[in-house]
């Protein structure tokens, strides 16, 4: 497995492995690699012939009060992770290699991004955006990985691509979860053993709201108030910043199931204390 940190250098490593014919997955992630960050670095094995891992703690998408300065770092334990899962290249520029001093141009998916995760942290798409959209066009795969886990972002990546005509497929790749339902996150490792335990709360109220729809509740507004008062009776839940029932592709607002909204997102941010976690699951209208 190769290290490459230098654009120009990756720029050209991809170019020569196309001109041979090769095909070329990406999984970008921001490092601190888990079990969900291998299962889309396995698939990718699976389905192309050269796979790229991008590691890169991408600052212009944390706002001033998140958590840049203490997101966990180990680029060793990463690479391990990576070789194993079959990656052959990981590309690890440094912050200045990306954004260089008179950096001035972002990418900004309208709508999209303001609702969810967007109203709670105004800026974070932007740079979600931008930073892929720059790794698109230095890494040049055929197919890049993305987790349903960080189902807005995946939502507004494709937006992205489809608007610019960016020449890459983006594939979607099931939530990894822990045995108790918990998603797996690299958030999870700032969660005491309490709030660890408790954690699992999150999944349960997106549960309970799938399972409340399942059996012909159509009100969601009522599905909504269930959720909200499970999570509210938990203790280590320290904020909800929204639970909301959306459609998958485009996220407008659905408040009552019918026959348009043919799949549903069910999604939520919560705080367990002073961690950040988010969860979502797809619903298929068919009950
Ligand atoms: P990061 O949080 O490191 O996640 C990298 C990829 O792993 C994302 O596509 C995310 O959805 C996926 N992922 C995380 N947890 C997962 C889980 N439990 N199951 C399945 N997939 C999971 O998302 C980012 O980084 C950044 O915003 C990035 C796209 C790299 C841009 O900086």
């Amino acid at each position: 497995m190769e290290i490459i940190k230098k654009s120009k250098r990756m720029v050209s490593t991809s170019e020569l492995l196309k001109s041979k014919g090769e095909k070329i997955g990406l999984v970008p992630t921001m490092g601190y690699l888990h079990k969900g960050h291998i299962s889309l670095i396995k698939r990718a094995r699976a389905e192309c012939s050269k796979v790229f891992v991008s590691i890169f703690v991408n600052p212009i998408q944390f706002g001033p009060k998140d958590d840049f300065a203490r997101y966990p770092r180990n680029f060793k334990r990463d690479c391990s992770f990576s070789e194993k899962a079959g990656a052959d290249y990981i590309f690890f520029p440094s912050t200045d290699e990306m954004y260089e001093k008179d950096f001035k141009t972002f990418v900004e998916v309208q709508d999209l991004g303001n609702v969810m995760c967007g109203r709670a942290r105004p800026g974070h798409f932007r740079g979600v955006c931008t930073v892929v959209l720059k790794l698109f066009n230095i890494i040049r795969p055929n197919i890049a990985y993305f987790g349903q886990k960080d189902y807005q972002q995946l939502v507004i990546i494709r937006k992205m691509t489809k608007d610019l005509n960016v020449p890459v497929e983006i594939a979607e790749c099931p939530t990894v979860r822990e045995e108790d339902g918990l998603a797996v996150s690299s958030r999870n490792k700032y969660l005491s053993s309490d709030e660890r335990k408790n954690a699992v709360v999150l999944f349960q109220s997106l549960k309970l709201a799938e399972e409340l729809i399942i059996n012909g509740q159509k009100n969601l507004e009522i599905v909504r108030k269930a959720a909200l008062e499970k999570l509210e009776s938990n203790p280590f839940v320290s904020k909800i910043d929204y639970f909301d029932f959306r459609d998958k592709d485009m996220l407008y607002e659905i408040e009552r199931i019918d026959q348009k909204a043919a799949r549903i997102l069910i999604a939520s941010a919560i705080w367990i204390g002073e961690t950040r976690l988010i969860d979502n699951i797809l619903l298929e209208n068919n009950f």
